[in-house]
């Protein structure tokens, strides 16, 4: 009666029933998985938020294909003013109401069913339930660490086939941290120009770059304690072979996301949001100026490829709920004209975006100022209390992170990482994903959540470090 499409196994794996039961019994869980901004004890300005929802001009019904234009021109003035993107046509904007609607509506407008799309790995889980429900088939590109994060080039060379039709990019991607390199973007962009491939970016943790290691020219690399070391640390499966790709992934054994991971219970900690930095950490964020053409650029301004850059709300303003996304094309000029049409076509079938929300948009997008100060506070300070805490002992490191909101973690291979959590929900109540969630190719890898509240990150991690003495 169904569709094989949708035939998951849809079965609890070990690590959530583990979680289901510790949690049944009402013991307290330290959570490092947070990953909704909503619960994780951020100052928002709901009277402003609240009001912005309340325009009267929702009343009117304008069923415009690509969103309506004030909306769209409020997005083309983030990249003008924050990514130094300044020529932005409004016309080239596509909003949705989620980065994985947008993602949905660059499958449908690139790929015949059995097309090939190339994604990083590790990277996020959602897309391989977004590729089933558009029988896409996904090929995995392995990420490669050796000083930083980096695309490996002779694998995405190997991985395509006449099927392929473009190119997937998490700028910078979850969970590794890792921004595609200025060097790298050229190399992408002659691969894909040369193979007529599309460029599909997902920028949505854009805004949080860290200038620790993320490669500006001339900055010296600080050293710190509890550094990896740096050489072939993780290598990627050297064929991209697409392992385990089409059968179950990590997500599908666990049937959540990270987003809508069991993470918010005791994610209020009450704790001064603004108690100074430390200013001796050698972490610092990124300020606007040291953005634009270098590593971490937005693609919105990529025009030698057809390129669609995703992003929206949820990060840049850590309102997931408000359901706000967006999608940039750019480009040929002659192929973006062409994509535009059908894409607004594509839109113009669902019209899934409501009028609150599009006439809320300057004054939800203006929130990021102050959400992303928060936000990137908190990153730093719990990066320096990982770091402190990871100098004190020798079996776990961490590897670079360069923006994001997530870390990995390097630990002893003693078991596999599925068990690793477990015991650690179980035994600690400490609550870490394990990195075959996200895809890594072997055991040794944890995945936490910078943005957890401070007070119950140290805690989490020093109950966690226990394990390994
Ligand atoms: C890389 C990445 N893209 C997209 C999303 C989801 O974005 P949205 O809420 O706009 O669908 C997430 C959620 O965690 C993510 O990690």
């Amino acid at each position: 009666m169904f569709s094989d499409r949708t035939n998951w196994k849809l079965a609890h794996n070990r690590f959530t029933q583990a979680l289901e039961e510790v949690r049944a019994a009402g013991d307290r869980i330290l959570d490092l998985t947070v990953s909704n901004p909503t619960r994780a004890g951020l100052e928002y300005d709901s009277r402003a938020i609240l009001a912005a929802l309340a325009s009267p001009r929702s009343l009117d019904y304008d069923p415009q294909p690509k969103g309506l234009r004030e909306a769209r021109e409020a997005v083309a003035e983030y990249y003008r003013s924050d990514h130094g993107v300044c020529d932005l046509d409004v016309e080239r904007i596509v909003l949705t109401t989620s980065t994985s609607e947008g993602y949905s509506y660059v499958f449908k407008l690139l790929c015949n069913a059995g097309d090939e799309l190339l994604v990083p790995k590790p990277s996020y889980p959602l897309f391989e339930f977004l590729a089933d429900l558009h029988d896409v088939k996904l090929v995995p590109y392995p990420l490669i660490y050796d000083h930083g994060w980096q695309m490996d080039f002779p694998s995405l060379e190997r991985a395509v086939t006449p099927r392929t039709r473009g190119v997937v990019g998490v700028h910078p991607n979850n969970p590794t941290g890792s921004y595609v390199k200025t060097g790298e973007r050229e190399q992408l962009n002659a691969f894909c120009r040369g193979r007529g491939l599309a460029v599909i970016v997902d920028e949505v943790f854009l805004d949080y770059g860290l200038d620790e290691q993320v490669c500006l020219p001339g900055l010296a690399k600080a050293a710190r304690p509890g550094a990896p070391p740096q050489r072939d640390l993780y290598q990627g499966t050297p064929s991209g072979v697409p392992k385990g790709i089409e059968s179950q992934s990590a997500f599908r054994r666990w049937g959540e996301d990270n987003t809508r991971s069991p993470s918010t219970r005791y994610a209020r900690s009450g704790q001064a949001l603004h108690a100074p930095v430390d200013r001796r950490s050698p972490i610092r964020r990124l300020g606007r100026d040291d953005r634009a053409g270098r590593d971490v650029a937005s693609f919105a301004g990529n025009r030698d490829v057809l390129t669609f850059t995703l992003s929206g709300l949820s990060k840049i303003s850590a309102l997931p709920q408000m359901k706000l996304a967006w999608v940039v094309t750019s480009g040929p000029e002659a192929e973006v004209a062409v994509a535009m049409g059908r894409l607004e076509v594509i839109a113009d079938t669902y019209l899934s975006m409501n009028a609150p929300i599009q006439w809320a948009v300057p004054t939800l997008l203006e929130q990021r100022r102050s959400i992303q100060r928060q936000l990137l506070e908190r990153v730093e300070r719990n990066l320096v209390e990982l770091d402190r805490r990871l100098a004190g002992q020798k079996a776990c490191q961490r590897l670079e992170v360069e923006g994001g909101w997530y870390t990995v973690l390097r630990v002893p291979v003693t078991r596999s990482d599925e068990e690793l959590a477990i015991e650690l929900v179980r035994e600690k109540h400490v609550l870490v994903h394990p990195g075959h969630f996200y895809d890594f190719p072997s055991d040794g890898y944890l995945v936490v959540s910078l943005i957890a509240p401070e007070r119950e990150f140290g805690e989490g991690i020093g109950r966690m470090l226990q394990t390994f003495n």
